[in-house]
């Protein structure tokens, strides 16, 4: 997607400098920093660190840092190693692991001195897939946009509530979640985006950052107001990402998405998911029982980042001195709240046998 009229990825090699760049989200949307991460430590570092973040960035990050440790030693204990230190970085989306395994059963059996050009080959594959895969989610999830915009008066937009970050910087480009937006948006279909800010990192400012860049109508909101907004009529449709899908249909996501879909039920409102195939762990039945949610630092939640009033990135305290912070990070939807999962070979039920019917090559996958 272009920021400032120049068209970005969020994670590329850089064949003049021999690098992998990255755009650091650290200090979204209020700075705009480039960095090249150039070993193995670097790269477990951005993924912890949220440098990147989002499940398939995750992924695409894990595969292009596996690469750079092969360019640096390609040998198995090497190999192993790079596969435990960027699987434990964070636990929740399981594209981190897919991306792993993915590389380690291609590069395994290949000679050592040949593993260096083959796994960044691999990654350049991944981290074309997913934009491919993003934007086909885009063009199937058009079509429920299209269906909502057929039945409103003309020139009304459609109203798409969104929690999170599940745009291009989550992504390798296009988002998953805003996907189906920017493809609306081009075909000339009114909408407006409300943007759950999403604490305590505030994603949702990412996400409104994004959405302006490209011109579309969007307000950023407090996390509280979507049942409001819901019961006032006032959304058309829910739209999230996922950082692990279960086999059985069960998403996991940004802390507070089950919320949005309880009230999204209560108040008759669609609640569409955007789930790239590599999100889906088809080891997983019962999201809720079996997901590993990340908790993360309480100073998150205690302090907020942002912009300050002398135009300075810094934290403001927000708890009172001595309160302790919880912060869990992300919450599991149960499939029966998920009126379908737009994925990028078409719109599947969130059921044990919509998954299997969209997937059946993949299902049982390890
Ligand atoms: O903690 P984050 O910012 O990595 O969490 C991101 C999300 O929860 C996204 O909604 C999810 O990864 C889907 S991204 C297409």
């Amino acid at each position: 997607m272009k920021v400032n009229g120049t068209h970005y990825r969020s994670i590329w090699f850089d064949h003049d400098l021999s690098e992998v760049r990255i755009i650091d989200q650290r200090w979204l949307p209020h700075r705009f920093e480039v960095v090249s991460l150039t070993t193995l430590d670097a790269f477990a570092t951005a993924i912890r660190d949220m440098w990147v973040r989002g499940a398939p960035l995750i992924g695409a990050t894990a595969a292009y840092g596996m690469a750079i440790e092969m360019a640096r030693d390609a040998s198995d204990a090497a190999m192993n190693h790079a596969w435990d230190k960027l699987h434990t970085t964070r636990p929740t989306a399981i594209n981190l692991k897919w991306a792993l395994d993915r590389c380690r059963a291609a590069l395994l059996p290949l000679p050592v001195d040949e593993r260096a050009g083959a796994a960044l080959q691999l990654a350049h594959e991944i981290a074309d897939e997913d934009v491919e895969i993003n934007r086909n989610i885009g063009l199937n999830g058009l079509e429920i946009i299209r269906q909502i915009a057929a039945r409103k008066p003309a020139g009304e937009p459609v109203r798409l509530l969104t929690h999170c970050n599940a745009g291009w910087p989550a992504t390798v480009d296009w988002g998953t979640a805003t996907s189906p937006m920017y493809h609306a948006f081009e075909e000339g279909i009114p909408i407006h985006v409300w943007v759950d800010e999403t604490r305590p990192r505030n994603q949702g400012a990412m996400t409104s950052w994004e959405l302006g860049s490209h011109g579309i109508s969007h307000s950023y909101i407090t996390d509280n107001a979507g049942g409001h907004l819901m019961q006032q009529g006032m959304v058309d449709m829910v739209i999230t990402g996922t950082d692990r899908t279960t086999a059985t249909g069960d998403v996991c996501n940004k802390i507070g998405t089950y919320l949005k879909a309880l009230a999204a039920r209560d108040n008759g409102v669609p609640f569409y998911v955007a789930l790239p195939s590599p999100t889906i762990d088809w080891t997983v039945r019962d999201g809720v029982a079996e997901i590993p949610i990340e908790d993360r630092p309480e100073r998150e939640v205690t302090f907020a980042l942002g912009k300050l009033t002398d135009g300075t990135i810094g934290e403001v305290q927000v708890a009172p001195d001595g309160s302790p912070g919880g912060n869990p990070a992300f919450d599991v939807t149960p499939a029966r709240l998920v009126t379908g999962l737009i994925t990028e070979r078409g719109v599947a039920e969130a059921s044990e046998a919509g998954l299997a019917k969209m997937f059946p090559d993949l299902k049982g996958r390890a």
